[in-house]
């Protein structure tokens, strides 16, 4: 089924509130009209019914006055046309009438008229006699003798509803007719209006749908109005920003990781041409084959990374929190790095402090100062000095690596911890470096729920220092944040 558009949606919301509203005016129109006619037909029966009450006609109720219609037309000056005139004595029997009651049997509610008596208030009624398609007012007016304040009898006036039902037909033509045409202009109105409302809307998902990679840099034009639509548009163009920004980062990724792994691979095919030229002696066999392993070695270092940060990316690197002693942690890293210290001729000291256990991945936590304390050899010379701490501080512990070696340029700090980065690349590489280092660093501490921070003077040295928080807790789940698109 085709879905149904929201112009449409809107105009019939639109039209079925519209025609509710209307219903309800004009339901109330035909309701106040109705009773504004009836009181005014009530009000002209007892201004007749007052007037005759008060004359000769009601002195005595049963006496029959012939003439009682000559009489009327002297009271009131004329004939009173159409009109139903009648005096009843207490118990409700006739005493004068018009002749036009006559032929039309219309009984006498003497249980009212009764109550009329007792009372002495005016009751107004509707009959409906038979053989009559028109009802008929009545207004029962007492008639008071003026010296004993007693209800002498009752003067009954009578008009056809006749005026007010045709006015009230008319009433209902007007709102059949008006009614359907004022609700096909709004439908009409409303349809334009929606439409009106929603073009920008349109425009925003065709400028949306014809974005693609190659034309991520394009944007939706912001209305000027910062309404709703002014808002979603600036909100597309964020998402739009941000996707581009991280499809930037990928293809560089890519582009990085390709790069990183061909190196090796053309020193690799180099050497193999070199030495499937001629005949070589086994020496020069065994050292093409030793600095094929190398670069071999080097590809699985960098390949073992990538597998290790895209997992991490997924989320699916799983690390096994327990106690961890770092105190004994860096003191076993610190006697196996001093062999390393020693080749290069680099100073390594210590202060140890006794921390609070922590909880984190044993393996993890090892990598991290592995790399940490990887690159503050590689990158100081000899001679120079690297000193490890660890301290207790507020809520957890602080691992501190210091060197005395190159330094970081201020403006390479902040991306030294971005996938493929590499402050100087050709000293790095030439030390066989692939900058995917310090972004494993940022994952483990931040899946730890720590911080790490560097402070760096170019030809002076660098301090990096993390800090890991003690007490239990979980892993990270926003450990991807070091993702390609940190
Ligand atoms: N202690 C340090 N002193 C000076 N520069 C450093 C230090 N540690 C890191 N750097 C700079 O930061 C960059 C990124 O370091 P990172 O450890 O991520 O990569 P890498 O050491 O080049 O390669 P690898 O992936 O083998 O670790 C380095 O290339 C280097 O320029
Ligand atoms: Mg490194």
């Amino acid at each position: 089924m085709k879905p149904v558009s929201i112009r449409v949606k809107l105009t019939a919301w639109y039209v079925l509130v519209f025609s509710v509203v209307l219903a309800c005016f004009c339901v109330s129109i035909y309701v106040m009209m109705e009773r504004k006619l009836l009181r005014s037909v009530d009000h002209r029966l007892q201004t007749m019914a007052e007037l005759i009450s008060k004359t000769e006609l009601c002195v005595v109720p049963n006496f029959l006055p012939p003439d009682f219609e000559r009489r009327l037309n002297r009271i009131f000056g004329t004939r009173p046309v159409g009109k139903f005139i009648r005096v009843l004595d207490l118990s409700g029997e006739i005493g004068s009438r018009t002749d036009n009651l006559d032929d039309t049997k219309i009984p006498v509610n003497k249980k009212l008229v009764r109550e009329v008596v007792s009372t002495g208030k005016i009751i107004f009624e509707t009959q409906y006699p038979l053989g009559r398609d028109m009802p008929i007012r009545f207004i029962n007016f007492p008639v008071v003798d003026f010296r004993s304040h007693k209800v002498r009898g009752v003067v009954q006036v009578g008009t056809s509803l006749e005026f007010v039902r045709e006015s009230m037909r008319n009433l209902l033509v007007v709102f059949f007719v008006l009614g359907p045409s004022l609700l096909f202009v709004a439908a009409v109105v409303g349809f334009f209006l929606a439409g009106k409302a929603l073009k920008p809307i349109r425009e925003i998902s065709q400028t949306t749908r014809h974005i693609t990679v190659n034309n991520l840099d394009e944007r939706i034009t912001v209305p000027v109005t910062r309404d709703d639509i002014g808002q979603l548009a600036a909100t597309i163009n964020g998402m739009l920003d941000r996707l581009s920004l991280s499809f930037q980062k990928i293809t560089q990724f890519t582009a990085d990781a390709s790069h990183e792994l061909r190196t090796p691979l053309t020193i690799m095919q180099g050497e193999l041409e070199i030495a499937l030229r001629g005949e070589r002696s086994v020496d020069e066999y065994l050292e093409t084959l030793g600095s094929c392993l190398e670069e071999v070695e080097r590809m699985a270092t960098i390949v073992n990374d990538l597998l290790l940060l895209s997992k991490s990316d997924m989320g699916q690197e799983v690390l096994n929190f327990e106690p961890v002693d770092m105190q004994l942690m860096v003191n076993n890293l610190l006697s196996h790095f001093q062999i390393l210290a020693d080749e290069h001729q680099i100073n390594l000291g210590s202060d140890v402090d006794e921390v609070e256990t922590i909880y984190g991945d044993q393996l993890r936590l090892r990598q991290m100062l592995v790399n940490l304390l990887s690159n503050a050899i590689r990158y100081t010379p000899a001679g120079g000095r690297i000193r490890v701490s660890l301290k207790n501080v507020e809520n957890g512990i602080e691992v501190a690596v210091a060197d005395t070696g190159i330094g970081i340029p201020e403006d390479a700090i902040p991306r030294i911890f971005d996938r493929f980065y590499r402050a100087d690349k050709a000293r790095s590489r030439q030390y066989g470096g692939s900058g995917l280092g310090l972004s494993i660093v940022k994952w483990i501490v931040e899946a730890h729920n720590g911080s790490i921070s560097v402070d760096s003077i170019v030809g002076e040295g660098s301090v990096f220092r993390v800090f890991l928080p003690t007490g239990e807790h979980e892993p990270a789940g926003g450990a991807s944040s070091m993702s390609i698109v940190s």
